[in-house]
């Protein structure tokens, strides 16, 4: 059994990417899996695969084009079966105001946005403060700011207001959900576990997820049962309606002045991460799954 493990490419989140791949890759050999190749994707992955021949990626890929569709359809044209979720989802889940039109009529909670492209945004603020501002189809929370009252982004923000969605066309702008940030991990199809993000800095922004020690992981999460139960049947219920295989990771805020009235899905994740501080390892681990049993899980499922 040949296995091709895709990873890099030229996304912003390319070096988590190369840290899910390897993690990926080592576990395979470990376990005994001597055919396993490693794949940073450049322009030409279609006539690399074509010589290599593998009989299943592994996606370790995050952000575009990897976690977009545009990979899954690539590997369906070449017959090559893949890890995760397939063209349709990963083309819906990347974009985040897509996923909200699937999930809400559905009776997923998200919270109320609104598409705002830069020119707009550059003219005043979109909705009330605080709000919190993001690319739509962006991952590890690249571009995103959380717009408070005190936040030195000016009011309104304007033209020449440095802030860092500034390299982003198409942005999303929703109501900040105060108290905390917490993620269901899904594979096949079952919710693991409710982990709680506890970053040092208050942001669980893209260097609290990637360096040791700047986010504690509460795991299980420290909530009330039925918080917990009704977070984990969001999540399912979110990887059921968009179709994901393999793999998803649903991200929430919980404001606990609310009940489950103040619980919201944020996002589908299609990729999520496969490095030593992800979280979907972790819940796995929590649930007696290693990380090795879980990469091949997740090819198993690919190859059915
Ligand atoms: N976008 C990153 C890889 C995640 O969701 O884990
Ligand atoms: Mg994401």
């Amino acid at each position: 059994m040949h296995v091709v493990v895709l990873m890099g490419g030229w996304s912003s989140e390319r070096d988590v990417s190369l840290t899910s791949g390897r993690g990926v890759a080592d576990a395979l050999r470990e376990r005994g899996w001597s055919n396993v190749t490693t794949l940073d994707m450049e322009r030409d992955v279609a006539a690399k695969l074509a010589e290599l021949r593998p009989d299943v990626v592994f996606n370790a890929l995050h952000g575009t084009p990897g976690e977009d569709g545009t990979v899954q359809g690539m590997l369906d044209l070449m017959g090559i079966r893949y890890t995760h979720s397939g063209l349709t989802t990963s083309a819906i889940a990347i974009d985040k105001e897509l996923t909200k039109l699937l999930l809400v009529p559905a009776g997923v909670r998200m919270p109320a946005g609104t598409i705002v492209d830069s020119e707009t945004l550059y003219d005043a603020d979109p909705i009330a403060r605080p709000y919190v501002l993001k690319p739509v189809n962006e991952g590890s929370s690249v571009g995103v700011a959380i717009v408070t009252q005190e936040s030195n982004y000016g009011s309104p923000i304007g033209r020449e207001t440095e802030g860092p969605w500034k390299h982003f066309d198409r942005l999303l702008a929703e109501p900040f959900v105060r108290g905390h940030e917490l993620t269901v991990a899904v594979v096949g199809g079952e919710s693991l576990c409710v982990t709680e993000l506890k970053p040092r800095t208050g942001f669980y922004d893209y260097e609290s997820k990637y360096t040791d020690g700047m986010t504690e992981h509460v795991c299980p999460a420290d909530v009330p049962a039925d918080i917990a139960a009704a977070m984990m049947r969001m999540a399912a219920d979110a990887h059921r309606v968009l179709g994901c295989k393999g793999a998803s990771r649903s991200d929430f805020r919980w404001d606990d002045e609310q009940g489950e009235d103040g619980l919201y899905l944020l996002e589908v994740n299609t990729q999520p991460g496969m490095t030593p501080l992800s979280l979907v390892p972790e819940q796995a681990k929590q649930r007696g799954i290693s990380y090795g049993e879980l990469v091949e899980k997740l090819i198993a499922e690919a190859l059915e």
